[in-house]
């Protein structure tokens, strides 16, 4: 069984306590109706440290669409029990007044440049939510390592540059993307499909997976690949692709020639649902 606060003085006095024992501590931050992707990233927490901490807050900040917001899916008891199973210790699930008090006036911390590209882009204002509610947690739970996962390499990306800028003492560790046995990465938004999009849902990890083919190939010209990938998804009128590109794992700068390292992304729409994916291609 896990504690379970829903107080700032309270999760600082637990850490603050399990710090005085000599543990180290790992946080897992999540919007919660958990998977197994957040799983993995518990697990490694459990692994890596000893006092683990996960959050679950809907950040209504991050969100630029309110009905994504609205429909986004909240199960906290079920939440709790799975968090109680992957041996956390503690689970900080706060309310909105709690982490975003009236009268607030340092209202965002903004990562520029990367902040803007793709997800950015489609997205605006996401990535300022996201940092200023990552940096709110890290200065509430005094944390040695935070657990972020791959399936968003764009949010960690921005996450490593905040901590860098901002002198964050803590590290981040990224962890690989948990599929599907189909090679669907796993959502919170995938139990929004329905059954029919749900079959159709693994052609956008097959499209990255064909680009990364390409690329392995001794293709050079991101245009050819990324029209590859394109054909990939097209096949299925369901689908309407938001972007695919090419990418500097570093900047989400997109490439015009792959000459070394880069990470595919791509967002696609599936009726009403949006679904993110990335692959890295050393
Ligand atoms: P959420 O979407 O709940 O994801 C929480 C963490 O789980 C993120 O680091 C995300 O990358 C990771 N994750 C999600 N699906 C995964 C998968 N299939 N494999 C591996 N890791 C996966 O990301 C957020 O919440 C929020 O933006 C947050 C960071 C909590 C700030 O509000």
């Amino acid at each position: 069984m896990s504690v379970i606060t829903q107080k700032i003085a309270e999760v600082r006095a637990l850490v603050a306590a399990a710090r005085e024992r000599g543990l180290t501590v790992g946080l897992v931050p999540t919007m919660g109706s958990l998977h197994d992707g957040h799983g993995a990233l518990m697990r490694r927490a459990r692994e890596e440290t000893g006092y683990v901490v996960a959050t679950i807050f809907v950040n209504p900040t991050q969100f630029d669409r309110p009905d994504d917001f609205q429909k986004y899916p909240r199960r906290i008891e079920i939440d709790l029990a799975y968090c109680g199973r992957l041996g956390v210790d503690m689970v900080f699930a706060p309310d909105a007044e709690e982490m975003y008090p009236s009268g607030e006036a340092t209202t965002s911390v903004e990562v520029s440049g990367i902040s803007s590209r793709l997800e950015g882009e489609f997205r605006p204002g996401h990535f300022r939510g996201v940092a200023t509610v990552v940096a709110k947690l890290f200065n509430i739970i005094a944390a040695d390592r935070a657990y972020f996962g791959e399936k968003d390499a764009q949010q960690m990306a921005v996450i490593q540059k905040m901590v860098a800028d901002l002198n964050f003492p803590i590290t981040i560790v990224p962890v690989p993307t948990v599929r599907e046995p189909d090679g669907l990465a796993m959502s919170s938004r995938n139990q929004r499909l329905t059954p029919q999009d749900r079959r159709i849902a693994p052609v956008l990890y097959q499209a990255l997976c064909e680009a990364e083919r390409l690329i392995r190939g001794g293709s050079h010209s991101v245009a050819a690949i990324t029209q590859a990938a394109h054909d990939i998804l097209l096949r299925n009128p369901a689908i309407r692709i938001e972007y695919l590109n090419v990418v500097n794992p570093a900047t989400f700068q997109p490439e015009e020639r792959v000459t070394g390292q880069v990470r595919i992304a791509a967002a696609v729409w599936l009726g009403d649902v949006r679904l993110i994916d990335n692959i890295l291609v050393r």
